[in-house]
């Protein structure tokens, strides 16, 4: 809280800050009102409106299927429940690989029609001019290494990305690129933790993990994923908070239970 008991926003600063002083990250991602209110209120640092909610708010087997439009409602919606975090939202697969100006497009669309804080989009060197066009036009850009999802038919598997030397090494210099064309912050996804925790020390903008090992600055997972609203997606690096899968599930059963035998509504239930 401020001192005029307005709650205090996270912004990109202060997430420099927490780097600085030690203080880990948290993000989850968020798709809709309700989910990211409650979200919001336990105190989430960031909420990623992730380009992940074409897989479990769409049901496609990718992330390539969202669009832009799509992505924009998902944001308007979160962006109407935060009082406090900061919210970022995934530039969709074909919304920017064009070239730096159809980037620049689809970012100002972002910020302007969701009300979104910043973006975040996948790729290395190749993305360098969209990321300096973006950060000069005032919008905060997060970059996005190791397993990109929107990369997955180039890479044919999910598995955890650059094991071996050279590839480490591409991605550590891909980090430092991103870091120079402006990015406020970098996701390392799927990678070994060795190599997480060198990126973290390199750069001085906070790195988030997903599958990045302890001693990145921060760390992000998708939602469903942690409160067990997925079920078969297990990966070492999940830890699963809740099992909500089973627990709606069984809510559901007593319900249909409970209106086939006539036991709701009871009299108290009823005007
Ligand atoms: O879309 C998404 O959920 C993401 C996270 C995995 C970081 O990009």
């Amino acid at each position: 809280m401020s001192i005029q008991g307005e709650i205090k926003r996270v912004t990109t600063n202060t997430l420099q800050s927490m780097k600085q002083h030690g203080e880990k990250i948290s993000m989850l991602t968020a798709y809709d009102f309700s989910m990211a209110r409650i979200l919001d209120d336990a105190g989430i640092d960031v909420l990623l409106v992730g380009d992940s909610a074409s897989n479990v708010m769409a049901g496609h087997e990718t992330t390539l299927p969202i669009t832009l439009d799509q992505m924009i409602y998902h944001a308007q919606s979160v962006i109407r429940a935060c009082q406090r975090c900061l919210v970022i939202v995934d530039l969709p697969f074909g919304s920017y690989q064009g070239n730096s100006k159809e980037a620049l497009i689809s970012a100002i669309r972002i910020m302007k029609e969701a009300g979104a804080h910043g973006i975040k989009l996948e790729g290395g060197e190749e993305v360098a001019d969209s990321i300096k066009r973006i950060t000069g036009a005032g919008v905060p850009v997060m970059g996005h290494l190791g397993l990109t999802p929107q990369s997955i038919y180039k890479f044919g598997t999910y598995a955890v990305r650059a094991k071996e030397e050279e590839e480490a090494e591409i991605l550590m210099h891909n980090a430092s690129i991103l870091q120079d064309s402006g990015c406020f912050s970098i996701v390392l996804e799927k990678i070994p933790a060795a190599l997480g925790a060198r990126v973290a020390a390199e750069l001085k903008i906070p790195v988030i993990g997903i599958g990045a090992g302890m001693h990145v600055d921060g760390q992000v997972l998708v939602m469903h994923d942690m409160l067990g609203i997925t079920k078969n997606f297990s990966p070492r690096f999940l830890r699963r908070y809740l099992n909500l899968y089973d627990e709606i599930s069984d809510a559901t059963r007593q319900y249909i239970k409970d209106v086939k035998s006539r036991d709701f509504p009871n009299e108290g239930e009823q005007y």
